[in-house]
């Protein structure tokens, strides 16, 4: 049976009214990337045969973010069960096992689908298998019906009797439906419910009234959660970090206090890799073996190899690329630079466009003056090199190897290797004009 074909439908053209927002529901993130990414992600590891996704008018973004899977648009919302009619054209001719998915349920693992998978393809041949949950706070949820004989309906919540109402045993919405009895029932839904809608959910008691058998399989809350509003997401987000914060101290980091850690999807650290509190990784960041995070550091789309050291109150901006047992230091922004090995950068310091050479030593306060406000320039600081501390590098501009730059000066032109070059206004000294001073103005007051 393992055999049969599998299409996916995931259904993503609701409003998400409760989000209150110009962008669509499911495009909001959790962490760092759409909700519907991280479903994608999850059912392509079923490697299905087609795929599609259901979404709204002006919805581009969407098919953005799900290419190359291919989407069609749901001009009307009419309800879920009018959204998979839609798919109907694209699954054309497809008479395997059909996985109905919604957008807002983004944290579902590949496990769970594989379970209702089986269920469905189980000598029983339920014509549809509905993975319910008992979630702590059963609220609007749709609620299984179940008799001896399996999954009998499902009942909106705006359906339900009191009665119906108490029962914990949830709708996750998530479905695996027998392709070739699919759009016979879909054609059959009606809108005649509290809400108007044509549910998808009827396809259940439609099936069961032609004498097929139904079932369900119960999933674990956590992943089946189904986010409609802000809080939601919220509670989603909580549960993506705590996983990401597991993960990263299986993989050998040490979070010194995990709960303020906030990850990425993409996170990647490496073994021994040391975490002060109130970090954040935001998309795109590798960190390699070794490497020390002291507390309130910022890092975004960035690598940093081994060993290096980097903050406290460090940010790291994309296409910073910092080396070997490099350090960065309080207060210092690097963006689209790379820092090679062993490098210094420790105080008060932004690097951007620029090359740091390997062991070089950037004294505080030092700025690469990267943008005259048309365009960015490059500024090349050679290996060796030590930058005085408060130097304007005004780019395009090199320092050659081993070179050494006085503090406070403003560089404009190449410094060639080993030189010494100072720019700034040379020192005056008046002999006791400080004395003079302060001794006419001691007469005025007297
Ligand atoms: C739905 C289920 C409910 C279940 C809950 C689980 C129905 C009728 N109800 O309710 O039993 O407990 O999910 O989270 O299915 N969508 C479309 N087109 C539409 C309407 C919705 O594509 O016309 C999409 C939405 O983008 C969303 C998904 O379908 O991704 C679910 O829609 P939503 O309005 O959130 O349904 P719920 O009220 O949560
Ligand atoms: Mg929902």
């Amino acid at each position: 049976m393992t055999s049969r074909k599998l299409a996916v439908i995931v259904l993503a053209a609701g409003m998400g009214t409760r989000m209150k927002s110009a962008l669509p529901k499911v495009m909001h993130p959790i962490a760092g990337r759409p909700m519907i990414s991280h479903l994608m992600d999850t059912v392509s590891g079923l490697a299905p045969d087609r795929m599609v996704v259901v979404v709204g008018p002006d919805m581009e973004r969407i098919g953005a973010a799900v290419a190359p899977v291919p989407t069609v648009v749901q001009t009307e919302r009419l309800g879920t069960g009018h959204a998979v009619a839609q798919a109907r054209a694209a699954l054309e001719g497809f008479d395997g096992d059909v996985l109905v998915l919604y957008g807002d349920t983004p944290l579902i693992t590949r496990p769970t689908l594989e379970r209702l998978l089986a269920e469905r393809r189980s000598p029983r041949d339920p014509a549809v298998v509905v993975l319910g949950f008992k979630p702590d706070d059963p609220g609007h949820y749709g609620r299984l019906v179940v008799g001896a004989e399996g999954l009998k309906a499902i009942i909106e919540y705006r359906d339900a009797t009191d009665e119906q109402r108490e029962n914990p045993l949830c709708n996750s919405g998530v479905m695996a439906i027998d392709g070739a009895r699919l759009w016979s029932l879909i054609d059959r839904v009606d809108n005649k419910n509290a809400k108007g809608e044509y549910y998808l959910t009827d396809v259940v008691a439609l099936a069961r009234g032609d004498g097929a058998c139904c079932s369900h399989e119960e999933g674990d809350p956590t992943e089946l959660l189904g986010i409609n509003s802000r809080a939601e997401q919220a509670v989603a987000e909580a549960v993506l970090q705590r996983q990401l914060r597991e993960r990263a101290m299986e993989g050998g980091a040490t979070l010194a206090d995990p709960a303020t850690v906030w990850f990425s999807w993409d996170t990647r650290l490496g073994q021994d890799v040391v975490v002060g509190p109130h970090v954040v990784f935001a998309p795109g960041v590798t960190v390699g073996n070794g490497v020390v995070i002291k507390g309130f550091c910022h890092f975004e789309g960035c690598d940093v190899a081994d060993g290096a050291t980097v903050g406290p109150f460090a940010r790291l901006r994309p296409g910073a690329e910092i080396g070997e047992a490099a350090h960065i230091g309080n207060f210092v922004e690097i963006k689209k630079a790379v820092v090679e090995a062993g490098a210094k950068v420790n105080h008060l310091t932004y690097i951007g466009d620029a090359r740091i050479g390997a062991g070089a030593n950037i004294g505080a306060g030092t700025i690469t003056c990267n943008y005259d406000g048309f365009n960015k320039s490059f500024t090349d600081i050679g290996k060796g090199a030590f930058i005085g501390s408060n130097t304007a590098l005004v780019a395009p501009v090199k320092v050659g190897d081993g070179a050494i730059i006085g503090a406070g000066s403003v560089i404009t032109k190449e410094v060639g290797p080993g030189a010494l070059a100072v720019a700034r206004g040379s020192q005056m000294e008046l002999k006791g004009w400080a004395d003079r001073f302060r001794a006419q103005h001691s007469k005025k007051e007297g």
